[in-house]
């Protein structure tokens, strides 16, 4: 690559060279007022992955989704419906549902202050000795609704009013990932991470291995570095693929496949890790084999919660031989994530000190700056050319 000033196009995308151009400055990962405005403009206003279609399998089912001071009632109106609702009450405005996750009784959700009665489609059926008229109007009482779109089972939300469509905002991933049939595979396992950093390092972390060899020894042996490459990077979806060195193998402790491929997943797929970051709050990575996926929370400018999941098909899940390929893509991935948050907390904790003000970014951490023009993008700033 010529590192000098310019562009270059690799795979249709238009990347600028940067070696030497410039990061964050500092503050975006600590100060709370920046994070606030990230929360009304990006975390209030974007489509966030929420949970999977399964994890409310029956109709009447749901969870609650916390989005900042937002609490979302997720459910399942019927087979292949979806419906999110803000967990408050229309009477006087008390929060719903307390327990994270349940079933409505005969599918009605009722609030346990005065019994007011919602069907699971947001309309109040009841209002206890409540005559309309006189400015009530039962009909003007549904629930608050927020935007659901069930992508390939992955079930993402939105809370802004009119919120760009889903699929002109997340054009690249609609069609992409078709062969895996991600709709049909299911939670092998998970774990919750609690890190100290800002949530966006952990997606810059995730879209550049600039740091594998140092940091992930194992990792770089089963997909060296120098085949990382791009194949998308616009707007809210970001991503690259990294080559297998080894015939039907995958990410797992051994570097051998975790189990049968996925879907109909075939060809040059099955010697390719892609790595998706969806904007702002979901990490994909689909293996020939499973698919992981980072959720990520943000709690804070300096704290998040990173929900982990393993995504294999069902045979698989219930296959006893498959039972130590299952467990080996887990530990190799804990194995790597752990490594991943050490350096992200040290760089959360670096960038804290008075004298670091902006990093340089290597040519080989392009997308990076895709990822930071999002940020600027929605939260209307410029940075200075002195703010360094
Ligand atoms: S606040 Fe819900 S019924 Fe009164
Ligand atoms: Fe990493």
């Amino acid at each position: 690559m010529n590192e000098s000033q310019g562009r270059f196009t690799k795979r249709g995308v238009d990347y600028p060279i940067i070696d030497g151009m410039r990061t964050l400055p500092g503050r975006y990962y600590h100060s709370r007022d920046i994070y606030a405005e990230e929360v009304e403009k990006i975390f209030y206003k974007f489509w966030l992955f929420g949970l999977r279609a399964e994890q409310i399998p029956e109709i009447g089912d749901y969870q609650l989704v916390q989005i900042e001071d937002e609490s979302i009632i997720v459910l399942r109106q019927k087979e292949d419906v979806f419906k999110a609702f803000f967990n408050v009450c229309r009477h006087r405005g008390t929060k719903l549902c307390t327990e994270p996750k349940g079933r409505f009784d005969q599918n009605l959700i009722q609030c346990p202050y005065h019994a007011w009665t919602y069907r699971l489609d947001g309309r109040l059926q009841s209002a206890p000795l409540m005559k309309e008229g006189h400015g009530f109007e039962k009909a003007k009482c549904s629930l608050h609704e927020a935007h659901v779109y069930n992508w390939d089972g992955f079930l993402f939300l939105n809370l802004d009013r009119n919120p760009e469509p889903f699929e002109v905002r997340m054009e690249a991933l609609v069609n992409k990932f078709r062969e895996w049939e991600m709709s049909k595979l299911r939670i092998a396992h998970h774990i919750r991470y609690e890190l100290n950093c800002n949530w966006k390092l952990i997606l810059q972390n995730y879209q550049e291995c600039y740091h594998c060899p140092g940091v992930h020894p194992l990792l770089s042996q089963w997909t060296p570095v120098h085949s990382a490459q791009h194949d998308y990077s616009k707007g809210a979806v970001i991503g690259g693929f990294m080559d297998l060195t080894r015939e039907r193998g995958s990410m797992t402790m051994d570097g051998s496949a975790a189990g049968p491929p996925v879907g109909c997943v075939g060809g040059e797929d099955l010697q390719r890790i892609y790595y998706y970051s969806v904007f702002p709050n979901l990490l994909l990575t689909p293996h020939p084999d499973f698919v992981m996926y980072h959720h990520i929370i943000p709690q804070g400018p300096g704290k998040i919660i990173n929900d982990c999941y393993w995504l294999f098909h069902p045979d698989t899940i219930k296959d006893s031989k498959s039972q130590e390929g299952i467990r080996s893509a887990v530990e190799f991935w804990d194995l790597t994530n752990r490594q991943d948050w050490q350096v992200c907390e040290q760089m959360q904790q670096g960038t804290k000190s008075k004298r670091f003000t902006r990093g340089y970014y290597s040519g080989r951490e392009d997308v990076l700056l895709t990822l930071d023009h999002e940020v600027l993008k929605a939260l209307g700033h410029t940075i200075e050319d002195g703010d360094d």
